[in-house]
């Protein structure tokens, strides 16, 4: 089947669907779009025209392109009776709702209208692919394809496969994605992927060292910003993608882990959840962004900043050194997920290697010493490395 006149499918037209058909067809590909909601469909064709608009009025692209963009959309309707509008579709990416139950029982009723090698793909952030494949009676065609939001901005594509799809699957889906334009890397079927497992810590630990009082949220995310170079502060981003969205990741993450108290969830940002202050989108989060309020100033502390970056960063190389432990995904992988995906100013396994793995590693065992805290472990492959004197990126 010639790549480039596949059709394809996107069921789901809410903020994470509408992106995928807009890089779908920006690509020149023709994309079925659908919503179990009437009206939604339309609504995301007139978002889409209007982020069209924006890249002729900046020159990205031309009126006529941007027409050609939009006619390749097409309205699959409202799903009420079934999917036979996706019958001639080689491939269908499903982003609906966030539950298990309504992602399996979608995907058992569309691998009964689709052509038996066409490819069905989720774009779950938190559901395991196995479990959504095992409700198909051919989950060897199932794969998770799971796009950053918002999609047509977003270069990352973090590309899973169950246990149980087929390799070629995984290998087609990779090459189609990265003709659209996207960075695409392979992840094991595990909680939270890449990106969303190795971030953890960039929040949980910013998070456990406000609850101890070292430091308010302006000076950690001063320290992250200015002396570790991230483009936003702990707090400034999770204020940015909702704590509720946040919380409900960590969450997971920690659930899906069987509690490992590495992910665990900080009370503060539950509070936060309780009380409906999700950040930007709620006017409050761990800042106040009503009118008129004032930003609190920083404590530019150098050494109070180096502290806070230090014990974060150890964390998060320890994160990443321990997800190629466990064969998460190459160490290539990982660093370019967390460079392309979250935007990180360098892997965090090249990070750790200059910093030197023997430093980190010290870092943790007096965090764990000090704390007596499960959470601290260090990775046996940092362990490893120091001892055998070897680089965490190889
Ligand atoms: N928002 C993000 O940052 C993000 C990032 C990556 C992945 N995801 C995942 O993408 C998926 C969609 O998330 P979203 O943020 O676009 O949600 P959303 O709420 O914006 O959109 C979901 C859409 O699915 C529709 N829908 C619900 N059940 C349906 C069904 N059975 N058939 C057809 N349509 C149905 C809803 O009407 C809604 O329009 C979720 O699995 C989510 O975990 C979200």
């Amino acid at each position: 089947m010639a790549e480039r006149s596949l059709q394809v499918g996107v069921i789901g037209a809410g903020a994470m669907g509408r992106g995928i058909a807009q890089v779908v067809a920006s690509a020149g590909q023709s994309v079925l779009l659908a919503d179990a909601s009437p009206g939604v469909v339309e609504q995301a064709r007139a978002t889409i025209a209007k982020a069209l608009s924006r890249d002729v009025d900046k020159k990205r692209r031309t009126q006529a392109e941007a027409d050609a963009v939009l006619a390749r959309i097409v309205d699959a309707g409202i799903i009420a009776t079934g999917y036979e509008a996706f019958h001639g579709c080689g491939l269908v990416i499903e982003a609906v709702l966030e539950r298990l139950d309504v992602k399996q029982s979608l995907f058992s009723a569309l691998e009964r209208v689709v052509a038996p090698d066409a490819i069905l793909a989720t774009n779950t952030s938190s559901l395991s692919v196995a479990a959504i494949a095992g409700a198909c009676a051919n989950p060897e065609r199932m794969v998770g394809i799971h796009f950053f939001n918002p999609a047509p901005v977003m270069p990352l594509v973090e590309i899973v496969p169950a246990i149980v799809t087929d390799r070629s699957v995984t290998e087609r889906v990779a090459s189609l994605v990265s003709g659209w334009g996207k960075t695409t890397v392979i992840a094991t079927d595990t909680p939270g992927f890449i990106v969303n497992r190795v971030a953890r810590p960039f929040y949980g630990e910013s998070l456990r060292q406000l609850e101890e009082g070292i430091a308010d949220v302006a000076t950690i995310d001063w320290a992250m910003r200015e002396l570790g170079g991230f483009r936003m502060g702990p707090f400034e981003l999770m204020d940015f993608i909702g704590n509720d969205v946040n919380y409900a990741v960590t969450r997971s993450v920690f659930e899906s882990f069987f509690n490992d108290p590495r992910y665990a969830p900080a009370l503060t940002q539950q509070r936060l959840v309780e009380s409906g202050l999700y950040g930007r989108k709620r006017d409050r989060g761990y800042y106040d962004y009503r009118e008129g309020a004032v930003r609190p100033e920083p404590v530019k502390d150098e050494a109070l900043g180096r502290s806070i970056l230090d014990r974060t960063l150890a964390m998060l190389v320890n994160e990443a050194v321990d997800a190629v432990h466990r064969r998460v995904a190459s160490p290539a992988d990982i660093e370019t997920a967390m460079t392309r995906g979250v935007n990180y100013p360098r892997g965090l396994l090249a990070w750790g290697d200059e910093i030197g793995p023997a430093v980190i590693l010290g870092r943790l065992e007096a965090l764990q010493d000090e704390y007596g805290e499960d959470r601290y472990r260090p990775s046996p492959l940092l362990r490893r490395r120091v001892r055998d004197r070897l680089p965490l990126l190889s």
